[in-house]
């Protein structure tokens, strides 16, 4: 067998690595992660950042370092991949169902403290059950239907009560609150438009909790919101904590909405081919990158000041088109692009999480230069 190819050493230019690559650039990184715990810790709010935006748990640690009280997970896998790499306070926003995952549940409940959306008795009853099995209590955070129509109780009906009422009595589980997630409102690129649904929503959200405290529950937490509405879920009494995930690393779409966080997230990819004056191939095509919030914005480093493709005020000369498997497929907007095979552009991906799923590894850099390479540890953990 052939011996693995050398890593690169720390301190490395960035355009002496190999490509297709991922960046995070730290400046930016940071950057993205004091300006949303800043504003957390002042309006006397929780966030919880969402892990399925990076997998990495080094990003984990910085969001922890800079105040946040925990992490969301969408998957078990990922909650899992969060507790090895040593962080005790995970929620699953998630139901987590059957014969396969309950018991592996349970085990992880084991080893840190896991809190988990439930919104079905019977998926209630079968927790309970297990949990009694491996002698452990995890915390349960019951999930409305705000208005997404995906996981949640109707948020206005009388089982909400009743499924919160449920969880309290359970003998192996305890209720630790509500949950709510409005994801057809946080990327509305209408600013007006997004807070209004977002209002709409948490307004929902903040009855729901007062019905439950009036019927004598006590409701400790009150998660919701995303990169998107972050700023409104903060002005609602009811609100706890935020499980905001994108903010972090910042793709294109959600830079186009303005939030004042910077692109830490790009793709080294190096240019391949220059069949014609306007066409521009690179390395970087589907199995690099996801499309499915739009094509990738472009970036030249190498050109000192000059940012194409996402600058509003007209400097886009070069913008991708088309991604096939392993090909990216790029035009010059005016035809004056001098770029020739062997140069680098950065790609700003349309879609961050599921970018990042399709990668072992992120090498985080600054100033141009290599500073680490991270595992992107829970990457393919759909389970
Ligand atoms: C339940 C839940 N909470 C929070 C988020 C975080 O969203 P964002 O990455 O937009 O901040 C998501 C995103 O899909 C989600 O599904």
């Amino acid at each position: 067998m052939r011996p693995p190819p050398p890593a690169e050493p720390i301190g490395m230019p960035i355009d002496e690595i190999d490509t297709p690559v991922l960046l995070v650039d730290l400046d930016d990184l940071e950057f993205n992660i004091n300006k949303l715990s800043t504003h957390f810790s002042q309006a006397g709010k929780h966030l919880r950042p969402h892990t399925k935006s990076h997998k990495t748990p080094a990003i984990a640690h910085l969001q922890l370092q800079a105040g946040a009280i925990g992490v969301t997970c969408a998957k078990l896998g990922e909650a899992e991949v969060m507790a090895d790499a040593g962080i005790d306070d995970i929620l699953i926003a998630n139901e987590v169902v059957g014969r396969h995952k309950i018991p592996r549940l349970m085990e992880l409940a084991r080893r840190c403290d896991i809190m988990v959306a439930v919104d079905d008795p019977d998926n209630l009853a079968d927790l309970d059950t297990a949990a009694a099995a491996v002698g452990v209590q995890p915390r349960m955070l019951v999930e409305l239907n705000i208005g997404h129509d995906r996981c949640g109780v109707p948020f206005e009906s009388d089982a909400v009560v009743d499924l919160c009422r449920a969880v309290h009595n359970a003998d192996n589980l305890r209720f630790a609150g509500i949950m709510g997630y409005q994801g057809h409102v946080v990327d509305l690129p209408d600013a007006d438009e997004r807070e209004t649904g977002a209002r709409q929503c948490l307004d929902r959200l903040s009855t729901a909790v007062a019905n439950v405290r009036a019927a004598g529950l006590q409701v400790d937490i009150v998660s919701t919101s995303a990169t998107g509405d972050y700023y409104v879920s903060t002005t609602y009494d009811a609100v706890t904590e935020v499980q905001a995930g994108s903010y972090a690393l910042m793709d294109a779409a959600y830079g186009a909405l303005d939030l004042g966080f910077r692109h830490a997230l790009t793709v080294l990819t190096t240019v391949t081919s220059r069949p014609t004056p306007e066409q521009v191939i690179t390395d970087a095509g589907l199995k690099t990158l996801t499309p499915e919030h739009g094509f990738p914005l472009v970036k030249l480093p190498s050109r000192e000041g000059i940012e194409v493709g996402w600058d509003p005020q007209g400097l886009r000369f070069l913008e991708c088109h088309a991604l096939s498997e392993e090909h990216g497929r790029l035009r010059a907007v005016d035809g004056d692009c001098h770029l020739q095979p062997g140069e680098l552009i950065e790609f700003i991906p349309g879609h961050g999480c599921t970018t990042m799923n399709l990668h072992d590894q992120i090498y985080a850099v600054r100033d141009g230069r290599l500073e680490a390479i991270w595992p992107i540890a829970a990457r393919g953990k759909v389970r």
